[in-house]
């Protein structure tokens, strides 16, 4: 029998990226999957690539009605939960004294009020015994330069799942966090990266993580999976999956 045979998973912000391999995963491994997206090319290419047996639904983190729709379609495609990936999640560069009230809006509508509301609407279709993963970002420890409001949405990200994954404990659903460093993915998760600061942010990425690459999409995806379904002893944790990068770790004395 295949390791996901019977399960029934979402993965909101699946199109590309981590969410992406997150589930091609599941699908290998014979989960039935609901991925979400919000650009309609990208929505396409991941219909084409997956093929009719995965269900690619339009469905804005950040629009209520969107979610409220996105409820009722995984409600009658699916049935309910067994994993939602919650990986949702846009970046907009700025220094501290130069970020906009509408960008601050824009990231705080996606990464915290959109994964924090979709959570809320999704709940009641996920299983007790199910599981819960959210992607953060392991600039929830690192202070990195440009990034105060993005960390802000992080960071509120991990402090509300912990709460949740308390309150959840009855049902049996756990609740986790992956904190990705620098990883390749078409966006590196910052919105509109051109090709020539995509591979800046590269080089400086693997020049700052102690293992001196950046990490890949099935790395991550790995991780996920291992809370989402393996971590059976686990709920409320945060696991970073950053070359060392959070916690600083070094060869020199
Ligand atoms: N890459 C990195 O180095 C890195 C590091 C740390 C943390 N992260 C975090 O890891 C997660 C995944 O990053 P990634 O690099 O894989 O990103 P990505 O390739 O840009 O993928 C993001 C996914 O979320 C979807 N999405 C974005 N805004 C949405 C919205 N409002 N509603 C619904 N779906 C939406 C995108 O679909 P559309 O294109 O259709 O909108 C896409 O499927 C993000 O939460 C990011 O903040 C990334």
């Amino acid at each position: 029998m295949s390791e996901y045979s019977g399960k029934r998973a979402v993965v909101i912000g699946g199109t590309h990226g981590m969410g992406l391999g997150v589930v091609e995963d599941l699908v290998a491994g014979g989960a039935r999957v609901l991925l979400t997206g919000r650009n309609e090319k990208n929505l396409e290419e991941a219909r084409g690539r997956l093929g009719p047996d995965v269900h690619v639904v339009r469905a804005d983190a950040a629009d209520r009605a969107d979610t409220e729709a996105l409820a009722e379609i995984v409600g009658s495609a699916l049935g309910g939960i067994d994993f939602l990936h919650v990986n949702v999640g846009t970046s907009e560069f700025s220094p501290f004294t130069e970020v906009t009230e509408e960008s601050y809006d824009r990231m705080f509508a996606v990464n915290t009020k959109g994964a924090f509301f979709t959570v809320q609407r999704l709940l009641p279709l996920v299983a007790d015994g199910g599981s819960i993963v959210f992607t953060t970002s392991v600039t929830n420890v690192t202070g990195s330069p440009g990034m105060s409001v993005y960390t802000g949405t992080k960071a509120a990200v991990l402090g509300f799942s912990r709460v949740l994954a308390s309150e959840l404990l009855p049902r049996g659903i756990r609740v986790n966090s992956v904190a990705p460093g620098f990883v390749d993915t078409p966006s590196m998760g910052v919105s509109g990266l051109t090709e020539e600061t995509r591979a800046e942010f590269m080089r400086v990425g693997d020049e700052a993580t102690p293992m001196g690459r950046h990490g890949t999409v099935a790395e991550v995806a790995r991780a996920v999976l291992f809370l989402g379904f393996g971590a059976t002893f686990t709920s409320g944790a945060e696991i970073p999956v950053d070359g060392g990068l959070g916690l600083g770790l070094s060869t020199s004395l």
